[in-house]
């Protein structure tokens, strides 16, 4: 049961002219449980009720009709705090838990309604950096907590596969590359006579202009061009997918920027028909001075397109293939100026879809103060990190448990784990100085910490025999359920709901893993509290149910921010 809701509707009928929508945002969940398990903050309806905080508490208690799973009511200090009976409230959450199993916590109230993901979205013939992992880890949190919630997601990974950069390449190929040696070392050669390039162009500047007609080739379809570029792409998808597969993450479309060649034309002439575009020294733009920004450039002088124009005919695909209610975008921060502008081109074209975009921005990783730029070859690659943590985790593997059946696997999922609960530690706007010691740190608040504890809960159900499914949520005894370890157990599995409900909307996939390891913590100190496989037989089967519990919280909650829940580490 929602008793915060159930509360709210309560309340509401004592309080008059307050929503229970807004008693249901004031009630706060105490710190500490001698303050109650739920309670109302008073002074936040003082003004309103024009009335002490204190009277308005004292008068709710008067008036409060008995419920069963209510122990007690009590005002204190301009508190409304609230007392569950703790034998019912146990068998309540517990029995939810058991009978939901992997879908405790799932939602419906996305039914019907799809959402398009826009993340990961790396530059074809760039190395796949932190800051796509970034995008790549909060993206894909977020569409499986869509997903969770009942929403269709839909997850498009818009490649950087367009652009002046491939004239670049194209020079930089024609005069440096060498076929196998980039067969061989895939992008990390193209990066490298990517970066020759910028260091040529710096004394002969001629070459940026040869690299530009490249790209207009390019654009026109010309053969050589397009022959390089779909390679370029090939290779690069190549070393992608190995990440992906790491990472365990899917994507519905890869249709990148160059998906949408033959769609900006029709945009282009819907733009001039209703006279938004501005010629300006040859280029045509949209003006935006009335929303202090900057114009948005549509089309450069030589006629090339931009990733603006490309930005603004995608939302209208999408629009039109997907009809989503929500479409996000998750890039770093620095780029909210240009969601912002072509936000704004789709809202002056007269749709009023164009609320419905949004950008949903990141802090900037940075490495000992020096900004991460692919351009300089200043950049922490992926595939070291992930496989620094991996083989990390295999050395731990094999000094504590030698004789695991999948070590390999297993080895995967948690140094995979560490480096993306890392990634989720913190509220996805606060900016990173990367360190290696804290990505490869598996103590303390890390995602190999909450995997341990699942896998350690599993372990006790193994021991006891409990045959999962068939732990029988009705033959639950409560009332051994009412220590204050197993009641601090048993208030964070009631609170995963509403946890994974904030993440969404607040698209903050942190707020799911700093919960799991709430829900750790509280497991561990009931674990080291509480003997588990005890003779008596109520007071055992109460709290391996409880056990139980935490092993499905853990594993689904892991599963929203993309970690596997292995059952032995
Ligand atoms: N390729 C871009 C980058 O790496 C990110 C693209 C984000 N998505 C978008 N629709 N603009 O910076």
């Amino acid at each position: 049961m929602n008793y915060k809701l159930w509360l709210a509707e309560q309340l509401a009928t004592q309080l008059e002219g307050v929503e229970m929508d807004a008693i249901a945002e004031l009630i706060e969940y105490p710190p500490n449980p001698q303050m109650g398990d739920l309670s109302l903050p008073c002074f936040k309806l003082s003004k309103q009720l024009r009335k002490a905080p204190q009277a308005i508490a004292e008068e709710l208690k008067s008036k409060f009709q008995g419920h069963s799973a209510i122990e007690r009511v009590d005002a204190v200090s301009g508190y409304f705090n609230v007392y569950l009976n703790p034998a019912q409230f146990a068998s309540d959450i517990v029995t939810e838990v058991l009978t939901k199993g992997d879908r405790y916590g799932s939602q419906t109230i996305g039914q019907g309604r799809s959402v398009v993901i826009d993340f990961s979205s790396p530059n074809i013939a760039k190395t796949f950096h932190i800051g796509h992992l970034r995008s790549t880890v909060i993206g894909n949190a977020l569409y499986k907590i869509f997903e969770f919630l009942g929403y269709k997601s839909v997850g498009v990974n818009h490649l950087g596969d367009w652009g002046t950069q491939f004239g670049k390449l194209i020079v930089a190929y024609k005069l440096w590359g060498n076929k196998d040696a980039i067969e061989a070392e895939g992008i990390d050669e193209l990066q490298r006579i990517y970066v020759k390039f910028h260091d040529e162009s710096d004394v002969k500047p001629e070459l940026e202009d040869e690299a530009r007609a490249w790209f207009v080739k390019l654009e026109q379809g010309d053969a050589e061009a397009h022959e390089l570029w779909r390679w370029f792409v090939d290779i690069s998808l190549k070393e992608f997918h190995k990440m992906y597969d790491l990472l365990n993450v899917k994507f519905d479309s890869y249709a990148g920027e160059s998906f949408y060649n033959d769609k900006m034309a029709a945009v282009l002439d819907e733009l001039k028909a209703k006279q938004m575009l501005e010629e300006d020294q040859g280029a045509l733009l949209v003006r935006l001075d009335d929303y202090n920004m900057p114009p948005a450039l549509m089309v450069k002088k030589d006629g090339g397109t931009l990733y603006h124009t490309r930005d603004v005919t995608a939302a209208i695909y999408r629009k039109n293939t997907y009809d989503f209610e929500k479409a996000v975008y998750v890039t770093d921060a620095g780029q909210s100026l240009h969601f912002n502008q072509w936000f704004k081109v789709i809202e002056l074209m007269g749709y009023d879809w164009a609320k419905q975009l949004q950008h949903v921005p990141f802090g900037k990783v940075s490495l000992e103060g020096a900004k991460l730029s692919t351009r300089k070859g200043n950049v922490i690659h992926l595939e070291e990190l992930l496989g620094k943590a991996i083989e990390k985790t295999r050395e731990i593997i094999e000094e504590k448990n030698p004789n695991m059946e999948n070590k390999d696997e297993v080895a995967r999922q948690v140094g995979v784990g560490a480096i993306i609960f890392n990634d989720l530690s913190n509220n996805r706007i606060k900016d990173i100085v990367f360190s290696w010691e804290e990505a490869l740190n598996f103590e303390g608040e890390t995602g190999p910490y909450v995997q341990y504890t699942h896998a350690r809960a599993c372990s006790v159900l193994r021991k006891a025999g409990v045959d999962h499914a068939a732990l029988d949520a009705a033959a639950v005894k409560a009332e051994h359920l009412t220590n204050p370890e197993a009641q601090g157990v048993v208030r964070e599995l009631y609170l995963f709901k509403e946890r994974v409900e904030q993440a969404m909307h607040k698209l903050e996939p942190s707020i799911v893993s700093r919960y799991l390891v709430d829900l750790a913590q509280s497991f561990n100190r009931f674990y080291h509290e509480c003997p588990i496989l005890v003779d008596d037989e109520a007071v055992r089967g109460a709290r391996l149910a409880l056990v139980r519990s935490v092993t499905i919280t853990l594993k689904n909650g892991l599963a929203l921010i993309g970690l596997d829940a292995p059952e032995k580490i």
